[in-house]
C-alpha cells in the first residue's frame, strides 16, 4: 500500500545491532544480521513502510554488544530493496562533515535518491571515551551538530563552498559529483528531545525524531518546534518512536508487553538507566530524553512503550491518528518479532490507519 501525499508515514528501526530493541530476556526472533534484515527491509517496503532507520553505535552498555556500522549497512539494505528510503544515523565527532557528505553523495547516486541521514549528537560519554573522542557539553554537542548539519547543506548543494565555523571550516570547496536528490538534497533527520534539540530542528533540520511519549507529550513538543520553526522561517516534520505491539486482542498485546518487563535484564536496563539519566539531565533545563523515564519505560530504549500503540489493530489505528491530528508526520516503529509484525503491521493495522485518515479528510470538507 503506497501512501499519499498527507498520509502519515512508516519508518521501522533497523535491528542493525545485537539484542532486538528492547533489553529483556525474552524470545526475540530478531536477528541483527544482513540475511535477516535484507529480508526485512523487502518486507517492510512490501508492507507500506516508507523509511528504515539505522543506528550507530560504537559501544553499548545495554545489550546491543554487536553492532554493524550504519552508513554500510543501510547501502547494503538500498541494494536490495527499490522504493524503500534508508536513513544512516551519524555522529558529529568520529564522523567529519567532509566524509559524511561524500559518502551519502555517493549512495545517493547509486541509489537514485533513496539515501537519508539521521545526525545523532552523542549521549553515552563512555562510548565517546572508549574512541578517544572528546567530550563535549550537551548544548555544545548541538552547537556542533547544527554546524555538521549546515554544513552538509553547503556541500551538497553549492560550489565552492566555504564555511568558517566553531567546529568545521571549509574553503572554496566543491563536492562532485553532488547528490542524486537535488530537491533541494538528501533529507536530514535529527534524534533528541531537549531544547537545544528543537531549537536545532527549528533552525536547520527537516525532520525532528523524538522518543516515545504521550499524545500531551508530543503535543507541547510539536507546538513548541512548529512556533520557533515558523519565527526562523523554517519547516521541519516530526517523527515519534514507538514500540509497537499488535495482536487481535487487546489480552495478548497487554499479556507481550509484560512478559517483556517481567523478563527485563536488571543489569543491563539499569547500566543503560544510568547513563541516559545523566544524558537525559545533561541538558541545562533537564527535558532531555529518558529526564523522566522508570525502569520500565527503559526497558525500551527509546520509551517506545510510552506512546502506547499496544493493543488490537483498531485501537493501535486510533491512537496513530490521534497522533497524526496533533502534528506527528510520521510513526518510527520497533518490534518484537520484526519479520512477522511488520508484515501483520501492514495487513491489519495500516488499512485501518488509511481507513480513519480518508474519514477525517471527509469530515474537514
Ligand atoms: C529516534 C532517535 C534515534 C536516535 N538514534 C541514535 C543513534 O543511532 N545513536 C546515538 O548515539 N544516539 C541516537 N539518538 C540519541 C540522540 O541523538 C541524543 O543524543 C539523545 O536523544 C539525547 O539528546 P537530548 O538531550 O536532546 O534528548 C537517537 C534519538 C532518537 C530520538
Amino acid at each position: 500500500m503506497s501512501s499519499k501525499k498527507d498520509d502519515i508515514k512508516f519508518a521501522y528501526w533497523v535491528p542493525n545491532v545485537s539484542g532486538g530493541l528492547v533489553v529483556s530476556k525474552i524470545e526475540q526472533r530478531t536477528s541483527w544480521d544482513i540475511v535477516y534484515n535484507i529480508k526485512l527491509a523487502q518486507l517492510a517496503e512490501q508492507n507500506g513502510f516508507e523509511y528504515a532507520l539505522s543506528q550507530i553505535r560504537f559501544t553499548a552498555g545495554y545489550g546491543a554488544e554487536f553492532q554493524h556500522e550504519p552508513v554500510a549497512f543501510s547501502h547494503a539494505l538500498l541494494a536490495a530493496t527499490t522504493k524503500l528510503k534508508v536513513i544512516a544515523a551519524i555522529l558529529p565527532g568520529p564522523w567529519n562533515p567532509a566524509v559524511a557528505a561524500k559518502q551519502l553523495a555517493t549512495i545517493d547516486q547509486l541509489t537514485k535518491g533513496r539515501v537519508a541521514i539521521n545526525v545523532v549528537s552523542g549521549w553515552f560519554k563512555g562510548e565517546f571515551q572508549a574512541i578517544g573522542e572528546p567530550w563535549l557539553e550537551h548544548d555544545e554537542r548541538y552547537r556542533r551538530s547544527e554546524e555538521f548539519i549546515r554544513a552538509l547543506k553547503g556541500i551538497w548543494t553549492t560550489d565552492n563552498f566555504t564555511f568558517k565555523g566553531d567546529f568545521y571550516r571549509f574553503h572554496d570547496y566543491t563536492l562532485k559529483p553532488k547528490p542524486y536528490n537535488t530537491n533541494p538534497h538528501p533529507e536530514i533527520f535529527q534524534g533528541g528531545s531537549s531544547r537545544a534539540a528543537r531549537d536545532m530542528a527549528s533552525r536547520v533540520s527537516d525532520w525532528y525524531f523524538t522518543n516515545g511519549n504521550t499524545v500531551e507529550g508530543i503535543k507541547a513538543q510539536v507546538d513548541d518546534i512548529r512556533a520557533k520553526a515558523a519565527a526562523n522561517g523554517h519547516q521541519v516534520k516530526v517523527g515519534v518512536n514507538a514500540f509497537i505491539i499488535a495482536r487481535d486482542t487487546e489480552e495478548e498485546a497487554r499479556a507481550v508487553l509484560k512478559e517483556i518487563i517481567d523478563k527485563a535484564d536488571p543489569e543491563a536496563v539499569n547500566a543503560f538507566g544510568d547513563a541516559a539519566k545523566q544524558a537525559g539531565k545533561a541538558s541545562p533545563e533537564g527535558e532531555g530524553n529518558w529526564a523522566k523515564s522508570t525502569f520500565e519505560d527503559l526497558v525500551q530504549y527509546n520509551d517506545g512503550f510510552k506512546t502506547n500503540l499496544i493493543g488490537t489493530p483498531q485501537q493501535i489505528a486510533e491512537r496513530i491518528v490521534a497522533l497524526k491530528a496533533v502534528g506527528v508526520d510520521l510513526v518510527l516503529s520497533a518490534f518484537l518479532h520484526f519479520h512477522e509484525e511488520v508484515a501483520y503491521f501492514g495487513e491489519k493495522v495500516l488499512p485501518l490507519v488509511r481507513e480513519l485518515e480518508q474519514k477525517q479528510v471527509a469530515l474537514a470538507a
